[in-house]
């Protein structure tokens, strides 16, 4: 048997097969029953999520001989014959290589004859965005009045980029992210069909991995698939796709809490030793604080095993809520640094060596503990204090009174502003990559 890719082989062949986009499936299924297709579609949506399925099924839903219930039925002579590429009706054109206006102009040229066996001659143009403005302009034409017997199915990942002339004259839909739980469902009637052996975790991971495109959800497990693993787990998938093991992430994570600098950096330097990208390994940390801090406030993580829950439930009992918040933003600055960084390896251990040490820290906890330590040098009477020199400066009086107010209301909100300047910014990129 002649070897196909998971992702071609197991394209849905009919709407209901299509997983996560209800409704448009819905739609599309209702107008050919009712017999009202419109002329023009705009697929959009991000890649791997249906629209070039989407699209086939269409062609084929209305040149079917015997459709049913707005699906084609994929066994008579016209979906066969589309199905196999002998039909030549249906046009599957890809803009990104085809742009220009001598590739519209022929689509133009061409949609004045009849369609050779179809009903309809259908033009799926992938891509729609890449095509040169000469090009816009040639298809705006044929959009503006095409033959009864042509239908434009246009598909984009970037609508932004059409001309509002074309998207005017098009219906609309739009293919959203499909969720983790669509795309395990999806997996699961692949594995089952292709005889493919894979454990529960294994599907999570590779669905939050696929971050709601179906087609990586099919290529990672094609990736198993060819190194010819029986039994697919958990484990297996992360380090095929280099993400460090949730131990380790939790050995790290509880030594940034605790302080314990040798427990982080002997944990970092073991995930590093088996070659693991600097980059997803901070992001992998990110992503575990942030879970720590939304099981702190909701009790609730989707994500993970009963057996994870209990060990997380133990770290947050011990963790405090801006103690973890003051680490993802760290986290974050320093998921930054090492981006711009040719020396990914030292800023990443100096940054895990800087989140250890108990005297940088200025959220409320950070600073009681520096209180701590102070009272209790004070204490011990090992505290030197160096006589600073007196100012003669008199602040302007305004001045003066602002810096009355926002240490009165807002002491260490100030402080923390103060210090770092650049991370307003920051913090949004975490809020809307958490959201
Ligand atoms: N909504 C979906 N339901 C089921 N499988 C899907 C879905 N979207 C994508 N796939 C799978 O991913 C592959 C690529 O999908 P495709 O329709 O080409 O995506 P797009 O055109 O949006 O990039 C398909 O062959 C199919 O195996
Ligand atoms: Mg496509
Ligand atoms: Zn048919």
């Amino acid at each position: 048997m002649a070897y196909t890719a998971l992702y071609r082989e197991f394209r849905p062949k009919t709407f209901s097969e299509m997983v996560g986009q209800d409704h448009i499936t819905k739609t599309l299924k209702n107008q050919i029953i009712a017999d009202r297709v419109g002329h023009a579609y705009l697929f959009n949506g991000g890649r791997g999520t249906g629209k070039t399925s989407a699209a086939k099924i269409l062609a084929r839903a209305i040149n079917c001989l015997n459709p049913k219930d707005g699906e084609p039925c994929n066994e008579c002579e016209i979906c066969k014959g589309i199905l196999s590429g002998s039909i030549t009706d249906v046009v599957e054109m890809d803009a990104a290589s085809n742009n220009s206006v001598e590739d519209i102009r022929s689509i133009r040229e061409e949609v004045n004859f009849l369609p050779t066996i179809a009903k309809y001659r259908v033009y799926i143009i992938d891509e729609v965005h890449m095509l040169s403005t000469g090009a816009f302009n040639a298809l705006l034409k044929t959009l503006e009045e095409p033959p009864e017997h042509v239908k434009f199915i246009l598909a984009t990942t970037e609508p932004q980029k059409l001309p509002a002339t074309i998207l005017s004259r098009c219906q609309r839909f739009d293919f959203k992210r499909i969720s983790n739980e669509d795309i395990i469902k999806r997996l699961k009637i692949v594995c089952n069909e292709a005889k493919i052996e894979i454990t529960e975790e294994a599907l999570n991971t590779i669905a939050i991995l696929s971050e709601g495109a179906m087609r990586d959800a099919l290529s990672i497990l094609e990736r198993c698939v060819q190194d010819g693993i029986q039994n697919i787990d958990d484990n297996y998938i992360k380090d095929l796709v280099g993400i460090p093991k949730l131990v380790y992430i939790k050995q790290i994570m509880t030594g940034i809490l605790n302080y314990n600098v040798e427990q982080v950096l002997e944990n970092a330097n073991t995930v590093l030793a088996e070659g693991k990208d600097i980059t997803n390994f901070t992001w992998e940390l990110i992503k575990f604080a942030k879970d720590l801090l939304i099981y702190k406030t909701s009790k609730k993580l989707e994500l993970y095993s009963k057996e994870e829950l209990d060990e997380i439930d133990k770290i947050c009992k011990e963790a405090d809520k801006d103690r973890l918040l003051s680490i993802v933003y760290n986290l974050s600055e320093l998921a930054n640094n090492i981006k711009t960084s040719s020396q990914k390896t030292i800023i990443f251990q100096a940054g895990l060596i800087k989140l250890c040490n108990k005297e940088q820290g200025n959220t409320n906890s950070d600073l009681e503990r520096r209180i701590e330590i102070l009272e209790e040098r004070l204490a011990n009477g090992n505290l030197q204090v160096k006589s600073q020199p007196k100012t003669n400066i008199q602040q302007p009086k305004e001045q003066q009174s602002a810096q009355h107010f926002v240490q009165e209301d807002n002491k260490d909100v100030k402080t923390k502003e103060e210090k770092k300047p650049a991370s307003n910014g920051e913090q949004s990129t975490i809020s809307r990559k958490m959201a």
